[in-house]
């Protein structure tokens, strides 16, 4: 065993990547080195869908990200407090980072990341945004000699899922919403997903990406999908158009100096690309120059699909520390800026 982590949070997220983790075979060789140390949960007491050791859990969350042992601390709790403390205490004891917390990011992504800087480490956010698809690397790193113009994104699953359903067979938006907790698509308090603010969370992060600089959550305009009745979607289909919640990251001048960041319920006409993304999947539109278009497409949400973006961080990080580290000491050596700063 090579890496040692510390997960903290056994929820739907938690337990889809322990169940990656345990089930490495045909997967990437280097899951083989990934060792689970130990994983924190608020309760012993809830039943669990994945077997640990009795050893490796834990409802003291302050020892995982102060014990010298560990490498990569895994926050998958979500919520901002202890989660947002738990982050900076591991990076100030010189551990990696992953998590999905896109509240914690958006609201603290620059003390995080300031924090990371300074202690050397990496913070890794893959699975903030979109579920399981490859967005937040690809915006940093292979299109960012792009002048971005826009990134407009459906990023929600649960109310995507909500709105589908409300289309496809004029189910009523409370029925609906019970199923998207059933599937654990919605977080713990759906207010986060139907009012809009989860989705105002990822797009603030995809802005800072995508526009190389901090946007601040309090100025997303933020409008979630409560209002929009049977009849609104009804009209809609007639005038050509569906009505999907957008999050949107717009340059205003031709320089960018001026941007519009905002989440409301949209018309969109039929043949627009992301008319048709229906159900619990997510899709970001990336707009720029010289690329044009590109579009992400992908589950948005659930246990496996973010557990795949958390683990594919995970990989990530240990690859990167593999190729730029001494074999003698592989984590310690490597202290390089982080390079996902937003
Ligand atoms: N509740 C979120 C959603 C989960 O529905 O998209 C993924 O962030």
């Amino acid at each position: 065993m090579g890496i040692k982590l510390g997960i903290l949070g056994l929820g739907t997220v938690g337990t889809g990547t322990v169940q990656l983790l345990q089930d490495s075979e045909g997967r990437h060789p280097l899951l083989k080195e990934i060792e689970i140390y130990r994983v924190g949960m608020r309760s012993l007491s809830k039943p669990r869908l994945v077997e640990l050791p009795p050893e490796v859990v834990t409802t003291d969350l302050e020892a995982i990200v102060n014990d010298p042992e560990i490498d990569i601390i895994v926050e998958i709790m979500g919520g901002l407090e202890p989660a947002r403390s738990l982050i900076l205490t591991a990076i100030k004891n010189g551990k990696h980072v992953v998590t999905a917390n896109k509240a914690a990011i958006s609201r603290f992504g620059a003390e995080i990341f300031t924090a990371a800087n300074q202690a050397g480490v990496y913070v890794m956010i893959e699975a903030s945004v979109g579920g399981g698809i490859p967005v937040i690397q690809p915006l940093k790193q292979s299109l960012s000699v792009n002048r971005i113009h826009a990134v407009t994104g459906i990023v929600n699953g649960t109310t995507n899922y909500i709105l589908t359903r409300m289309q496809t067979e004029g189910s009523d938006f409370d029925d609906v919403l019970a199923d998207a907790q059933r599937l654990g698509y919605a977080e713990a308090d759906p207010t986060a997903d139907v009012d809009g603010l989860d989705a105002a969370d990822k797009i603030a992060i995809l802005a800072s990406l995508g526009f190389d600089g901090r946007i601040n959550l309090q100025d997303v305009y933020c409008e979630g999908i409560r209002q929009v009745s049977k009849t609104d979607i009804s009209y809609a289909t007639k005038l050509g158009f569906v009505i999907k919640l957008l999050a949107i990251a717009k340059g205003q001048t031709s320089d960018n100096s001026q941007l519009s960041v905002r989440v409301h319920p949209t018309l969109v006409p039929q043949t627009h690309p992301l008319a048709s993304i229906n159900g619990v999947y997510n899709a970001i539109l990336v707009e720029g120059e010289p690329i044009g278009q590109v579009m992400f497409f992908g589950p948005g949400a659930g246990a496996g699909a973010t557990a795949s973006a958390v683990c594919s961080d995970i990989l990530n990080l240990l690859a990167t520390l593999k190729i730029n580290t001494p074999k003698s000491n592989p984590l310690l050596a490597c202290r390089h800026q982080n390079y996902l700063q937003i």
